[in-house]
């Protein structure tokens, strides 16, 4: 378990690089925490160095964005609307989870039960005085 503080968008760098060398191995990485926590900005760090050129933004209306990585495709979920797990199966989230690929997901608590034992979970927060901290 890492914990880390940040006090600045700079300071997120050297965390998006160590997720993103534990994501390469262990292919799904969940991103919890409350509205305006950063898993989204942490995404875009992580796929910026898995080589992602298009722009990364929260699927909020597909519920699943796919972007072409430098070596491999990258899929990012938000299952922020997502009401029960079957919703989850309708989506073909098992489909995505056993296909290899990296799978980077945001509000996974719906889907919780689906997940397998290798995924990372990562949880990020507000703290006091404007900084934020970053769990996994
Ligand atoms: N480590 C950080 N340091 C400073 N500001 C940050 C950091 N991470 C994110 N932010 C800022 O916080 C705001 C919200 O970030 P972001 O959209 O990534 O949150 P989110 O957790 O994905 O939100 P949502 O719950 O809506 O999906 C953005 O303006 C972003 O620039
Ligand atoms: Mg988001």
């Amino acid at each position: 378990m890492e914990k880390q503080l940040l006090s600045n968008l700079d300071e997120l760098k050297p965390i998006a690089a160590a997720l993103c060398e534990q994501v390469q191995e262990c292919r799904i990485m969940t991103f919890s925490g409350n509205l305006g926590a950063g898993k989204t900005t942490l995404i875009q760090h992580i796929c910026a160095l898995l080589g992602v050129q298009e722009e990364v933004a929260s699927p909020s209306f597909g519920l699943v964005n796919e972007y072409q990585g430098e070596e491999e495709q990258i899929f990012h979920f938000d299952l922020y609307r997502l009401k029960s797990v079957e919703e989850a199966l309708d989506i073909g989230l098992l489909e995505y989870l056993d296909s290899g690929s990296i799978c980077l997901i945001e509000w996974p608590e719906i889907a919780e039960g689906l997940l397998p034992e290798e995924t990372i979970s990562v949880v990020l927060a507000h703290e006091s005085e404007g900084k934020r901290s970053i769990n996994w």
